[in-house]
């Protein structure tokens, strides 16, 4: 079987791998990989000695297409100097633009083609580019144990399904990973079992909306609720993550789930969009803003310690001063652990694209989307000031990137805590240095917006 470890070997062919977009592109990242090390290839870290250069796209804004397209040039000087680099494009921004690419690089290849990756690069050929962005109702992959690219080794992401059924009017997704099909959920619970095995200690699922996950064979129905209680029974060590839960599929069941069992989470990241019901109807996001706010109020009543995360886009097609107060309104009422936030990108081929017009003007988009933003950091500070005092159990990630003598790790909730490594301290009692993959206890002494500041409960 497949390795977990990435092989770097100088006498093989070498992949130079780039990712961009979400957590699932880098996990299909870990699943090229695989593909292409059963085929004889190694991976390196340098583009300069690569073989092959592959760089897995997103297309989700029109930002991140552009940084894309700078980095496809840098590519293709690359292989000015080496004309035998093999150049692929991989991921979304394949699917969306097809053969368009094929005039820039040797090989196209969309979310559903990889296990074909190694055949393809084998095939380039000067005069010959490689296309594959066939979309597939039932590839998931599930058979690949995908080389680890995490550097940790302590938290690893698990693919549980593809593709979105949903049609949500400003989002490409659909288009460039297609319909949602379900994994098997007896793989998955190997994965997690292999990575526990491997040392991991943590397992992230993901979806682009794993509430709607469902397994259906002869012998049974899983949803998303039983397999959270599966994998979370791989071991009460390993925690038990996943993203992204939809407003309008999340269910009581799953959140009875995640309170009955230590090890899964109590974080749900649960992107509202936009905060006035107007604009989630045009969205198309079928759900409205007391659904929403009901919703959160169900999880705070289950679990009160739960950690709540969101996505939000500013300046959709016609959003009013009013729609957007609306959506202050509701991240004050809400107040959010933290957002990822957004200004509208209009998507080539989206529903919003044909019908609603991007009318929100730039500088409009821009002021509104730094006003959330604003909002949002006093929220997440005032977030964090409700935990000072409080006790977590954090799992060490490693050394803190701001100042190396901390270490650093998330609560159950997400929020990540830094706190100084106290050896000395530790010695004294006869414990050993903390190790990535450990899992401590801290108190909350001081926090920032973005960190609680702690230390260690010996
Ligand atoms: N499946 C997830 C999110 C996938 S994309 C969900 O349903 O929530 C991640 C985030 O990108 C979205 O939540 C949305 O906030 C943002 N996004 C998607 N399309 C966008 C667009 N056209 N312009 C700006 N932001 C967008
Ligand atoms: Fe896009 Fe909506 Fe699917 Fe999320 S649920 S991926 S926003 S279509
Ligand atoms: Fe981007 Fe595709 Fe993910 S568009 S956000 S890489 S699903």
């Amino acid at each position: 079987m497949n390795s977990l470890k990435p092989i770097f070997d100088e006498k093989k062919p070498r992949v130079y791998i780039e990712t961009y977009g979400c957590q699932m592109n880098v996990n299909d990242s870990e699943v090229i990989l695989s593909v292409l090390q059963e085929n004889g290839y190694s991976l390196t870290e340098d583009m300069n000695k690569a073989d092959v250069i592959l760089c897995n796209t997103c297309s989700i804004r029109d930002n991140a297409e552009q940084r894309i397209w700078g980095r496809i040039e840098q590519f293709r000087l690359q292989k000015r100097r080496n004309p035998a680099v093999v150049i692929g494009i991989v991921g979304c921004m394949a699917e969306r633009l097809k053969d368009k690419l094929l005039e820039k690089v040797d090989l196209v290849a969309g979310p559903d083609s990889y296990r074909s990756i190694a055949r393809m690069v084998a095939d380039v050929r000067p005069d010959s580019p490689q296309i594959n962005v066939l979309l597939s109702r039932d590839e998931t992959y599930s058979d690949i144990s995908p080389v680890r690219l995490d550097k940790n080794g302590v938290s690893a992401y698990i693919s549980i399904m593809r593709g979105c059924n949903n049609a949500c009017s400003y989002c490409v997704v659909p288009y460039t990973r297609g319909a949602e099909r379900s994994r098997d959920p007896h793989s998955i619970v190997r994965e997690a079992e292999e990575l526990f095995g491997n040392g991991y200690k943590e397992v992230n699922l993901l979806g682009q909306n794993v509430d709607s996950y469902l397994w259906k064979s002869a012998e049974e129905n899983v949803n998303f609720a039983k397999l959270l209680e599966m994998v979370s029974a791989v071991s009460p060590e390993l925690r038990v993550r996943f993203s992204t839960s939809h407003p309008k599929d999340i269910s009581d069941e799953v959140l009875l789930t995640m309170a009955a069992h230590e090890n899964i989470c109590r974080h749900i990241h649960l992107p509202v969009q936009s905060g006035s019901s107007t604009m989630l109807e045009k969205m198309r996001r079928k759900y409205d803003r007391e659904w929403y706010l009901e919703r959160v109020a169900k999880i705070r009543e289950i679990m009160p310690d739960c950690g709540l995360s969101t996505d939000v886009i500013a300046g959709f097609s016609g959003e009013t001063e009013q729609d957007h107060q609306d959506t202050l309104s509701l991240f004050r009422e809400v107040c959010f652990d933290s957002a990822f936030m957004f200004q509208y990108s209009e998507r080539p081929g989206t529903l919003a694209s044909k019908k609603y017009p991007d009318d929100v003007p730039p500088q409009v988009k821009t002021a509104r989307l730094n006003e959330i933003i604003e909002l949002q950091t006093r929220m997440s500070l005032e977030s964090n000031r409700r935990d000072l005092g409080k006790r977590f159990i954090v799992l060490v990630e490693g050394a803190s990137k701001r100042n190396g003598e901390d270490l650093c790790g998330r609560a159950g909730n997400n929020k990540m805590c830094v706190f100084p490594a106290a050896e000395a301290e530790r010695k004294a009692l006869g414990l050993q240095p903390l190790q990535a993959g450990d899992y401590v206890t801290v108190e909350v002494k001081d926090c920032t917006s973005a960190t609680l500041l702690c230390t260690q409960v010996l």
